[in-house]
């Protein structure tokens, strides 16, 4: 039996160095540490919604809810879907808990998985790790300035270089609707290709989007997004980029850049890292400030990101940035004859209520193979305890890696912690 297409397993040992567990371990502590720095606390939603929540949401004519979602009737007949975003979800929470009683600003942030039901390729699977953020409540340009920040320094502290941020506006919905109706006149509907032709009728703005050398050929001279913006959008953008640079992040206007969401307006905004998949998104974001209220809540405006985990671990590793596996443990405890076994017994219960990592073979095998179990294992140092340890009191305290050894009183766990830690 195999796991499910698109879907992996995380291992302590893996194959593929992005399934390791110590290294969504590394992620997810940086991201911890980050979002104390910024103020942004936890939110956690179901696994699955309302199927309904995402077709309002995220809205009908994108590509997630057209042709990915995970939608399946439960027993009681009623239409549910494995989240494949949480910016909706978080809506919904929000609106259902009455958040905008319980503060003016809300920053809220998810890690976790999600569902999508796409051909599976490098950096896409049916089911990945986002992390994300949402402000809720500030309508400052400099609250997209501030969740751009924090995306991006994220990716740096982790280790991550050669970093492209891409922005762009899509300004309010009276520009995009003048802007998708010159596209619709302009551009000619049998020249191109199939899903652009669809997009049509349904979402213009995402033809921007379309990958096909014909659309682009198309797209060239076709009417330019940009023209369509108010001077309150182009200020708006105007402000993030320079806030962006004061805070030492260096913007590329990307005039195309639409993101497959329906709920976006004003700035939009992507990340991708040199080196291999560059042309995948590590993360994406934007502001949508209708969203709550067409989930039935405030008329709060929102500005957000969500980024890929196994793309950003996929980038480490390719920047040669991915932390090393960690030792399991600081000591491998190998005892010698039932006398010393009872002893190290009690001795491995006591180390670890002082807060030292052990770990022990209770299968006896020889001394040579322990050592291998514990070097294998990462393990620091061994101490090997036999009937002469025990009437001596001493034992030897042997360094795996410098293979150096020193005789050490084990009784005395004070000294021992000190050697250990
Ligand atoms: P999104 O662009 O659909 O935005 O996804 C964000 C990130 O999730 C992408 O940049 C990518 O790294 C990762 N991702 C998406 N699909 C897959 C996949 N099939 N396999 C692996 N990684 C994937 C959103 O989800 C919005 N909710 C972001 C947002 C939050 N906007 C405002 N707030």
């Amino acid at each position: 039996m195999t796991s499910p297409k698109g879907t992996f397993d995380i291992l302590p040992l893996a194959n593929e160095l992005w399934q390791q567990s110590h290294l969504w371990r590394f992620f997810e502590e940086n991201v911890y540490a980050s979002t104390k720095l910024y103020g942004f606390e936890e939110i956690r939603t179901p696994i699955f919604e309302k199927t309904e929540l995402f077709l309002r949401g995220v809205g009908d004519s994108s590509d997630i809810v057209s042709k990915e979602m995970y939608t399946f009737e439960d027993k009681g007949g009623r239409s549910m879907t494995l989240r494949p975003e949480l910016t909706a979800s978080v809506m919904r929470s929000f609106a259902e808990h009455h958040l905008e009683q319980k503060g003016a600003l809300h920053k809220l942030f998810y890690m976790g998985p999600m569902f999508r039901y796409d051909r599976p390729q490098a950096g896409r699977y049916r089911q990945f790790h986002q992390m994300g953020a949402e402000i809720i409540g500030g309508k400052s340009p400099l609250h997209d300035a501030e969740i751009i920040d924090f995306a991006v320094s994220i990716l740096q502290k982790l280790g991550l270089t050669k970093l492209n941020l891409f922005i762009n506006s899509v300004g309010d919905a009276d520009s995009r609707q003048a802007f998708s109706q010159a596209l619709k006149e302009y551009l000619p509907e049998n020249q191109l290709s199939e899903d652009s032709r669809k997009r049509l009728s349904t979402n213009p703005l995402r033809i921007l989007d379309s990958k096909d050398p014909g659309d682009q050929a198309l797209l060239e001279k076709a009417p330019k997004l940009r023209d369509f913006l108010g001077s309150s959008s182009q200020d708006h953008l105007q402000i993030v980029q320079e806030q962006l640079k004061t805070w030492g992040h260096d913007t590329i206007i990307h005039p195309r850049l639409v993101r497959g969401l329906d709920y976006y307006n004003e700035t939009v905004f992507e990340v991708t890292a040199g080196g291999q998949n560059a042309q995948n998104a590590l993360c994406g974001g934007g502001r949508y400030d209708g969203l709550l209220k067409l989930l039935g809540g405030a008329d709060l405006p929102g500005v957000g990101f969500a980024m890929g985990i196994e793309r950003v671990l996929q980038a480490l590793i390719a920047q040669e940035k991915a932390p090393s596996m960690p030792g399991l443990c600081s000591l491998f405890l190998i005892s010698l004859g039932d006398a010393a076994k009872s002893l190290s017994l009690k001795l491995l219960k006591d180390l670890r209520a002082d807060g030292i990592s052990v770990v022990m073979d209770y299968s006896g095998k020889k001394i040579k193979d322990q050592l291998k179990m514990a070097s294998d294992r990462g393990c620091k140092y061994a101490l090997i305890i036999g009937d002469e340890e025990i009437s001596s009191g001493q034992a030897e305290l042997k360094n795996l890696a410098s293979r150096e050894t020193k005789k050490i009183s084990w009784q005395n766990r004070a000294i021992l912690k000190g050697d250990l830690l």
